[in-house]
């Protein structure tokens, strides 16, 4: 254990606390108390930390140590916090990615210096969340002295820190849910469309998961919009017609969900150059119609 460094504690014992407590004592951050709703979820995470004490009263996670992160869900933080007895010299930091720290009102009145520290990142379950924050940025809340601690953590994990204005952090969130939770949506609706000409959910997300990889990297290495393939960026509106026609014949519910992207992907096929603007208005155009030929805009 390292000298020196603040001794942290999780109120909320789920797959971000064991990711960030664990990754913590990996970097010899001293992680002495865990509580949670239920005493099994706290015992479950100190099992992975030998200096870790599970309590079943999540008070002492505050008197045993100096930085408290909680990391039960959003809705549950504002109360948590305020069922606590904090005072000067305690740290209370939150992780949700879309609240500020006005969520921790209660600690704040009680002493504690208060932020934010969320991790941008997917943690689906236990096994998963504990190798997950190489890399990531970690975005933040806070004031000094407890910005610079924040900062060094995320340092410390091999991440990356931005500061993010309570005012925008709901955008911030807006965007993180389009990039990740809505990818999710996407692939399940691809997977529907393979269920009609008999592949299973499971092999069409296996043979999907290159493509989509395929994609990761090249937003990666060329870079927005550069990596934009596939017919709208090439104008073969042939193809884009036949899309509209057999998802209106087989998946009407989704012609609206393809149209409307295909609508948000022009300006982006029109900015990497491979098509002019009367193409542009062309597909605009048969995005619009939903395919159907004939139709008015
Ligand atoms: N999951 C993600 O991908 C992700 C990514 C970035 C940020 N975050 C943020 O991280 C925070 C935690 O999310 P999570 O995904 O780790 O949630 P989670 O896996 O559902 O874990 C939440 C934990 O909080 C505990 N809890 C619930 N109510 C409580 C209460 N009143 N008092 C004490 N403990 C309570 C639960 O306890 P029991 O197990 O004891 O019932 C559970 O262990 C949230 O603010 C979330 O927005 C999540």
């Amino acid at each position: 254990m390292k000298r020196n460094l603040p001794r942290l504690g999780f109120v909320g014992a789920g797959t971000v606390a064991t990711s960030l407590a664990c990754a913590l004592h990996g970097k010899g951050y001293p992680v002495v108390a865990v509580a949670s709703r239920t005493y099994s979820s706290a015992q479950k995470l100190s099992v992975f930390i030998p200096c870790a004490q599970a309590y079943e009263d999540k008070q002492q996670v505050v008197d045993n140590a100096d930085i408290v992160f909680i990391t039960t869900p959003d809705d549950a933080i504002a109360t948590v916090a305020g069922e606590l007895k904090w005072q000067t010299g305690k740290y209370a930091v939150h992780c949700s990615g879309a609240d500020t720290s006005e969520l921790l009102e209660k600690a704040a009145s009680g002493g504690a210096v208060t932020g934010v520290m969320h991790p941008l990142q997917t943690f689906a379950g236990m096994e998963q969340a504990k190798n997950s924050l190489l890399g990531i940025t970690f975005s933040l809340e806070a004031r000094e002295p407890l910005l610079s601690i924040l900062k060094k953590m995320a340092s410390v994990l091999g991440g990356k820190s931005m500061v993010i204005a309570p005012e925008d952090r709901a955008l911030y969130h807006a965007s993180a849910v389009m990039v990740c939770n809505y990818l999710v949506t996407l692939v399940k609706l691809s997977a529907d469309l393979w269920s009609d000409f008999g592949v299973t959910r499971e092999e069409s997300v296996r043979a999907l998961a290159p493509l989509i990889k395929g994609t990761i990297s090249n937003l990666e290495t060329v870079g927005l919009p550069g990596c934009l393939s596939g017919p709208i960026s090439r104008g073969d509106t042939g193809t884009i017609r036949k899309h509209l026609a057999a998802l209106s014949q087989c998946h009407a519910d989704i012609v609206s969900t393809y149209a409307d992207l295909g609508l948000q992907t022009i300006p982006i096929a029109l900015e990497k150059g491979k098509i002019d603007a009367a193409m542009a208005r062309e597909i605009e155009k048969i995005m619009k119609n939903r395919g159907n030929e004939g139709s008015r805009i």
